[in-house]
Formats: C-alpha cells, sequence, structure tokens
C-alpha cells in the first residue's frame, strides 16, 4: 500500500529531523488492556511505511516489557528509526497506583544500561526524564545524561514534565531536544510554563496522550463501564462516573469540525495539537498511541488537515471545561510544581 509519507520537524536546534507525527508504543504492552502483538508489530511497520520515525517507549511500560517487544523492530530498522526512552519512574507490581521516582545519577546509570541491554542497541537516539525527583537537583540529572551523551551511549536528551523553570535548569547543563509532556484538547496546563520557555530555548515539544488517551476519539465514555479492570484508565478521574459523562458532552464541537473536514474526531484532535506549533511558534511532534494499522493510517493522515481559525475558536473553551485531573496524583506532574 503506498501512501503520501507525512512531513518532518527538527526536535530541538541540534536534535534529529522526525516524522512531524511519532507513535507512541506503550499500549503495546502495559496500560490499556488486553493487547495482540501480531497487530502492534503491523502498526509499527504501518507507521514506519507512513514516514513516522520516532517511536517512543520507557523502562517503566510493563517493567521494560515494551522496551524488550520493540527491540526486533529497532533493529530491523535501525538507520530508519529515533528510538526514545525514559528513565526515572517505576510502578511496582503489587501496587500498580503506586510510583517510585529517582533522579540520582547512579540510578540514571543503571537505569540507562538496562535499557540498552533491553533494547539490544548500542546508543539510545532520545532519551528522557520521565518524572522529576525534587529532591535531586535537576543539574545532577541533566549532568549524567550528559556524561552518557559524551560516552556515546545516548544522542540526545530530553525530558517529561517538567516546569519552565526546569527546562531553563537543565538546558544550562546540556543542549535539550524535546520536552515531552500531556498537551491536547482537554489538558493545557503546559501552554502556561514549559511551551514558552521551550519556544525561547529552541526546544520541541512532543505531546503525549493527543488524544486524551482514546477518550477524546469518542472510542470509551466510563472507564469504569467500557475498559477492562486492569486498564490504567480507571485511575484518572476525568475518565470515570460523573466527570466522565460531563466531559463526554464536551466532544460536540470536536464533532462538527469533523464533520465539516469528513474526518475523525481523532484526526481533528490530532490536527488541533500539531496546529499548535503555528500558534506558539515551536516545532511540535505528537506520538499518539495505537496498536492498530488502520489508526496509525487514520492519524497520520491528520498532520495534512488544517483547521480554520473559526474552527479553532470553537475548539478553544473546551479544556477550561474540563471536570477531574488529568492523574488521580497531580504530584509529579509539572502542574504540580509551577
Ligand atoms: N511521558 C509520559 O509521562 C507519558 C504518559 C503517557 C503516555 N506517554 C507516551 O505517549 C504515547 C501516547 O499517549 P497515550 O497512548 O497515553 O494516549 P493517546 O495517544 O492519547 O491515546 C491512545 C488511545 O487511543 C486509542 N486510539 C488511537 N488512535 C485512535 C483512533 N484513530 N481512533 C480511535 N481510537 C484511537 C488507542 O487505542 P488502540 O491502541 O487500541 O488503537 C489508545 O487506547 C504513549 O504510547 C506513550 O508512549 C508518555
Amino acid at each position: 500500500m503506498t501512501d503520501h509519507r507525512i512531513p518532518t520537524a527538527r526536535l530541538g536546534d541540534g536534535g534529529p529531523e522526525v516524522g512531524v507525527q511519532g507513535l507512541g508504543c506503550m499500549g503495546m504492552s502495559f496500560a490499556y488492556g488486553p493487547t495482540d502483538t501480531d497487530a502492534s508489530r503491523a502498526t509499527l511497520e504501518r507507521a514506519l511505511e507512513l514516514g513516522v520515525t520516532l517511536y517512543d517507549t520507557a523502562d517503566a511500560y510493563g517493567a521494560g516489557e515494551n522496551e524488550r517487544f520493540l527491540a526486533p523492530f529497532f533493529k530491523a530498522h535501525r538507520d530508519e528509526v529515533v528510538v526514545a526512552t525514559k528513565f526515572a519512574l517505576s510502578i511496582p507490581p503489587d501496587d500498580p497506583t503506586r510510583r517510585i521516582v529517582r533522579n540520582d545519577a547512579p540510578y540514571v546509570r543503571e537505569a540507562v544500561e538496562a535499557s540498552l541491554r533491553r533494547l539490544d542497541l548500542d546508543v539510545i537516539d532520545l532519551l528522557y526524564m520521565h518524572r522529576r525527583d525534587v529532591n535531586v537537583p535537576i543539574e545532577e540529572t541533566v549532568g549524567v545524561m550528559a556524561e552518557l551523551v559524551r560516552e556515546g551511549k545516548v544522542k540526545h536528551l530530553g525530558l517529561s514534565e517538567v516546569t519552565g523553570d526546569e527546562l531553563r535548569a537543565a538546558q544550562a547543563v546540556h543542549p535539550i531536544a524535546a520536552v515531552q509532556s500531556e498537551w491536547s484538547l482537554f489538558s493545557r496546563d503546559i501552554e502556561a510554563g514549559v511551551v514558552p520557555a521551550a519556544r525561547a530555548l529552541g526546544v520541541a515539544l512532543v505531546p503525549y496522550s493527543p488524544l486524551g488517551r482514546g477518550f477524546l476519539t469518542g472510542s470509551f465514555a466510563d472507564a469504569e463501564q467500557d475498559l477492562t479492570d486492569d486498564d490504567f484508565r480507571r485511575q484518572q478521574p476525568r475518565y470515570t462516573g460523573d466527570n466522565a459523562a460531563a466531559n463526554a458532552a464536551l466532544l460536540a464541537p470536536v464533532r462538527t469540525v469533523a464533520e465539516a473536514h469528513g474526518a475523525t474526531l481523532a484526526q481533528i484532535a490530532l490536527a488541533w495539537v500539531q496546529q499548535r506549533a503555528r500558534v506558539h511558534g515551536l516545532p511540535v511532534v505528537p506520538i499518539p498511541g495505537t496498536r492498530k494499522p488502520a489508526r496509525v493510517a487514520e492519524n497520520a493522515a491528520a498532520t495534512g488537515i488544517v483547521l480554520t481559525q473559526d474552527e479553532l475558536s470553537l475548539l478553544e473553551p473546551i479544556a477550561q471545561k474540563v471536570a477531574g485531573d488529568r492523574y488521580a496524583d497531580m504530584t509529579f506532574t509539572s502542574a504540580g510544581r509551577e
């Protein structure tokens, strides 16, 4: 099957050139219920055909399982893909609601060596600090990340869920290619602090959960009713109970815009995130997650949709009306520290 390949963008001033939409691989091993490994493999291959080159994983996804699952795909396409992984977060298997965050230098080294082994690679293209431990100066963490660059184990650096001030402190130690944070029609808290800082510093934004973890596509309406017991979204206040019902009603303008474009809700949600690049004046490379080849093609096609000013105005009020936080515990988010 041949398709129009998506355009490219550079991650940060000195970062890698990648397809302007990446692929979030987390759900292939973790968080979103049962997975089909054959369909996930086909999704990875389909994404590459479409010009998707940035593939996102983390050591925390399935306690290393996601990195191991992706390793053969990365090996087969080493020169075509940009491999992004993360350290700092671990989730105890006996208590999946708990988060342990570590940023100290010895831990970072140990975590990166373990990721390299699981990924079966000599070098990680983009290494993110997944979450911030406020007890460790960010200069220490980015300092050891920079040492790993000098040692040839990592090519580019990124940070996830950091504040504008934390990004500025990090950039003073070593160039940061990208900040990965939640950014969608439902989640816009980063526009106050880290987005202006990233623009000023020449750092790209990599929006995670750009589809509101699937909620913005209309594929589920209430996590507790529609999703399996182990699905992470059942822990998120905005996707359950009265909040979910109130938030589902907020999708009405997204539907109106989708109908005007002959597009799906997912495509409008992605086009909106993509258009943040123009609105805020910085490179933006969202990483929607899917495990289905047809959906990766649908999502990639959203890079060709341009929303009019009237459509942007219609979508503008949504985020401030969303009921419920992004996480049950906002301690480890940038919004919790801004
Ligand atoms: N840095 C961080 O802290 C952090 C946090 C969360 C996620 N992430 C990264 O960001 C990536 C993306 O975020 P996410 O996966 O949480 O959320 P997302 O991209 O907003 O949504 C993913 C969900 O949407 C569904 N979906 C995808 N395309 C669709 C379409 N066209 N139509 C209908 N449903 C569709 C997927 O289901 P199927 O898979 O069944 O298609 C999945 O349930 C993750 O994979 C991960 O790599 C990072």
